[in-house]
């Protein structure tokens, strides 16, 4: 049996062991996959131990760990690199630990499932903490024009900018807005106090997707997703498909399978 975990802190909630459950079950993989709740000074510790274990083959890392899983690394994949964070571990055949972020890939997995053409369109990234970070530079390789990052802190969005290192991305505020973008998407944690971050109406209302990095716990949709439904956004959708794909990713890093995620996804949502 080959061993997996996701560690976090707090973990209770963690949709991952019964994503990776079904992935494993559709692939013939026997698998375990547990939810470990790191103690938040000793993260380090807790993941030593979890690969001396002989069958243990690799892991996610989530909130708030991700930083000190890529610290801890000793090679790092693109999308980890810019993120400076990772949500996915391994070791390689010299037993040296390997970091991935699969979180950009899984946003574009998942924008594409909508049908959507990444190619030369212009994205407006709300937030600028590690969940944009996490996606820049899978947006990037995806084909998208423009990616402008608006935050209330203009600081953070100027340092996302200058580490991504490409005339595609820019720190903008309120005042150097393009009037539009096909797509707005919410990297902040507003949604989870059920607010909203700055961005003009007008914005909202002429995209073709807002899409909210958060995913609807209760309800069908996000206190952003709402919102920009009722400026007439054409689309809205939340990160529920990211969780899956993000998911997705780091199971074919670790068995080199790729999961059907169809299912998956509308068994969650069914949920
Ligand atoms: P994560 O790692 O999940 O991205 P984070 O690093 O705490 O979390 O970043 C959260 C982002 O959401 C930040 O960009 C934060 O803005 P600041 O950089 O100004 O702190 C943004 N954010 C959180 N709550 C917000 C709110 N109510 N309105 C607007 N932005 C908010």
């Amino acid at each position: 049996m080959k061993k997996f975990a996701v560690f976090g802190n707090p973990i209770a909630q963690s949709l991952s062991p019964t994503i990776h459950e079904m992935f494993a079950k559709s692939c013939g993989e026997d698998i375990s996959y547990e939810k470990i709740e790191a103690p938040l000074d000793g993260f380090a510790d807790v993941i030593n131990q979890f690969f001396m274990q002989p069958q243990t083959i690799g892991c996610n890392v989530t909130v708030p760990f991700k930083e000190q899983a890529f610290s801890m690394a000793v090679h790092r994949d693109e999308a980890a690199a810019m993120a400076k964070a990772a949500n996915t571990l391994m070791h390689n055949s010299a037993g040296e630990l390997c970091a991935y972020n699969t979180d950009g890939i899984g946003l574009v997995a998942d924008l594409k499932s909508t049908g959507l053409e990444l190619t030369g369109i212009k994205v407006l990234m709300l937030g600028a903490g590690g969940a944009a970070r996490g996606v820049v530079h899978p947006l990037l390789k995806a084909g998208v024009a423009r990616l402008h990052i608006l935050n209330r802190t203009l600081e953070k969005a100027q340092a996302i900018a200058t580490d991504a290192n490409s005339d595609k991305v820019a720190a903008v505020s309120p005042t150097d807005l393009l009037s539009h973008y096909d797509v707005v998407i919410n990297s902040t944690s507003a949604s989870l106090s059920g607010t909203l971050p700055e961005v003009p109406d007008s914005i909202l209302a002429g995209c073709q997707l807002a899409y909210d990095m958060v995913y609807a716990k209760q309800t069908d949709s996000t206190v952003f997703m709402e919102h920009a439904k009722k400026l007439g956004a054409r689309q809205q959708m939340d990160g529920l498909g990211m969780l899956v794909e993000q998911a997705a990713a780091a199971f074919t890093i670790w068995t080199g399978k790729e999961p059907e995620t169809a299912r998956v996804r509308a068994f969650l949502r069914s949920r």
